[in-house]
Order: C-alpha cells, then sequence, then structure tokens
C-alpha cells in the first residue's frame, strides 16, 4: 500500500471513515474556502461533502492519483479536468438508490399529508380535541407520479410508487422502452409530465441541460393541486420560482432534500412558508447505505494509489 496522504474536504471526514482509512493514510484537513491551505503534498482526494474540485486545485496538487467521492453525484467535480489531467475519479453508484428513493416517498407522504405541520400542531397548545376537518391532506395512493429522470434512482422510486398504486409517468432524454416493459411506466414528454402529476419528482443529475429545468414556466404547467419533490440536486429548480409558486398557491406543495444554496440563509423566504418540507440532503443517509458508500469510497481510493483501475469510477 501507498505511504499516500489524504486531504479532507469540507468540515473532515466523520471518525467512521478515518477508522476505515486506517493509520498508513496521513490526513490532511482541507477547507475550500481556505483555498492556501490546499495540501500539495497530497496523494488522493476524498471529496465527502460537496466541495468544488476543479482543474486549479488539481494543478496545486501535483502528485494527485485519485479523487474518491463518497456518494454518486459528481457535479462539483470537474471530471472533465480530471480526465484531461489523467486523474481518475471514483463514486458509489447503486448502493443509494434504495435509500434515496426511500427518501423520496418520505417527501411525498410528508408532504402531501402534513406530517410536519401535523407534527407542530400536535405538539402545541391549539391541538385541544381531534378536528376531522383538519389537515386533510392529498392522497398519494392512486395519484400519479413523474419522474425526471428515471435512471437507477428514479427506477426505484417507481417500483415503490407502483406498489401505493400510482400511475407513473416518466421523461428521460430518451424513451426507456425496456424500462417501460420491466416495469409498467409511461413516458411523457417534460411538459405533458407536468400538466399530468399529482406529484412531479426530481431524480435527475445536475447537468447544464438540468440546471433550472423547473422555473415559472413549468410551474405553470403543474396542477394547481401538484407538489414538487426534489431529491436530485438544488439548482435544478430555480428557487425564485420556486417561492412564487408556493407562495402564490400556484402549486400545493414542494418536499426538498436539496435546495440552492445548500443550506439555504437562514432568512431565505422558503424557510417561512408552511406548504413546504425541507430535509438537510438526507437522500441517502440511512446506516447501510452510509456503511457501503465509505466502503466504496475507500476501496476507490485505494485503487487509484495503488494505479489500478477504480472499481466504481466515472471517468
Ligand atoms: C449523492 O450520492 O450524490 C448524494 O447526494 C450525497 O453526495
Amino acid at each position: 500500500m501507498s505511504d499516500a496522504t489524504i486531504p479532507i474536504m469540507g468540515d473532515g471526514l466523520p471518525p467512521a471513515l478515518r477508522e476505515m482509512l486506517g493509520p498508513e493514510f496521513e490526513i490532511l484537513e482541507w477547507d475550500e474556502s481556505a483555498k492556501s491551505t490546499a495540501p500539495s503534498r497530497a496523494a488522493g482526494i476524498i471529496t465527502y461533502g460537496h466541495p468544488h474540485v476543479g482543474g486549479e486545485l488539481m494543478d496545486r496538487v501535483p502528485n494527485l492519483k485519485v479523487i474518491s467521492n463518497h456518494g454518486v453525484g459528481v457535479d462539483h467535480i470537474d471530471v472533465g479536468a480530471a480526465k484531461e489531467r489523467k486523474i481518475p475519479v471514483g463514486n458509489t453508484p447503486g448502493c443509494l438508490d434504495a435509500s434515496t428513493a426511500d427518501m423520496t416517498m418520505a417527501l411525498m407522504l410528508a408532504t402531501a399529508r402534513n406530517v410536519v405541520v401535523g407534527d407542530r400542531f400536535a405538539r402545541s397548545p391549539e391541538f385541544t380535541h381531534y378536528d376531522p376537518s383538519q389537515l386533510i391532506g392529498y392522497e398519494v395512493s392512486g395519484s400519479t407520479l413523474g419522474i425526471v429522470g428515471l435512471g437507477r434512482i428514479g427506477r426505484q422510486v417507481a417500483k415503490r410508487a407502483l406498489a401505493f398504486d400510482m400511475k407513473v409517468l416518466y421523461h428521460n432524454r430518451k424513451r426507456d422502452e425496456q424500462a417501460e416493459r420491466e416495469l409498467g411506466v409511461t413516458y411523457a414528454s417534460l411538459d405533458d409530465l407536468l400538466r399530468q402529476s399529482d406529484f412531479v419528482s426530481l431524480n435527475c443529475p445536475l447537468t447544464p441541460d438540468t440546471t433550472n429545468l423547473i422555473g415559472k414556466r413549468e410551474f405553470g404547467l403543474m396542477k394547481s393541486t401538484g407538489i414538487l419533490l426534489n431529491i436530485a440536486r438544488g439548482p435544478v429548480v430555480d428557487h425564485d420560482a420556486l417561492f412564487a409558486a408556493l407562495n402564490s398557491k400556484r402549486i400545493a406543495g414542494a418536499g426538498l432534500d436539496v435546495t440552492s444554496p445548500e443550506p439555504l440563509p437562514r432568512n431565505h423566504p422558503l424557510l417561512g412558508l408552511t406548504n413546504v418540507v425541507i430535509t438537510p440532503h438526507l437522500g441517502s443517509a440511512s446506516n447501510r447505505t452510509r456503511n457501503r458508500m465509505m466502503q466504496m469510497t475507500v476501496e476507490n481510493l485505494r485503487a487509484g494509489l495503488e494505479g489500478k483501475p477504480l472499481p466504481w469510477a466515472c471517468t
């Protein structure tokens, strides 16, 4: 094994990941905002949060052999720049599909059925008696779900939704006839999906094509009873348009596991609305999944340092 040193991004690696890395690694603390401290003697990078890793950083770490991302989405890494420099980039696909799909369903149910508002109310002095006219939500079972991005995670969302007797539409850049046959989902153009869905779930990667994919025009197409779920990346949604749509009741609600920026500034107007449920990027945050993500991150790192192909490479 190499005697490599590893810079750590953001707030640092959690104890469990440090333990998994073991004593052979010297962990160099690295803070994206303090660029001057980028450790030039590092041989590998683990990105744990979502710090920006661009060509400029790569050039400041001349012995860099591998970038190992703890997570599947690599929109914060300039993968093209890494490729040009022949630095492999690893990520953790597959292991988090189920937990992220579970979280999509959690947000769908929480938003539609007033779980968070209901919890606050049930704890408050205002809850003095059971009133059947209070907090009437939208029924998930039997409704129509539109999935934007029927990839690995989107497929898992579809399977769960079908178990709730939902009709499932999907939109991808390319129609996926195999998924249609295997799952019983129906392709729709983005506009038709927005018009017909009771719930719109964003499960696509963040790319130049999906940045601000959902904005004022798109909210205008959704049902007034429609609920938007974003479990992908914040910038897929224009947040000014989202606030306007929620505030004016153009749409009924939103469930957001990701935002732009993330976290939202504490005085952001979205935080004052009751028809939005926000969670702090918990898509893959379950014990089994996070443990597997750490293992894959370390395996990718070790392979790259040894000059071997990464088991899970995205370049
Ligand atoms: C992912 O895997 O992309 C999650 O968002 C955590 O980074």
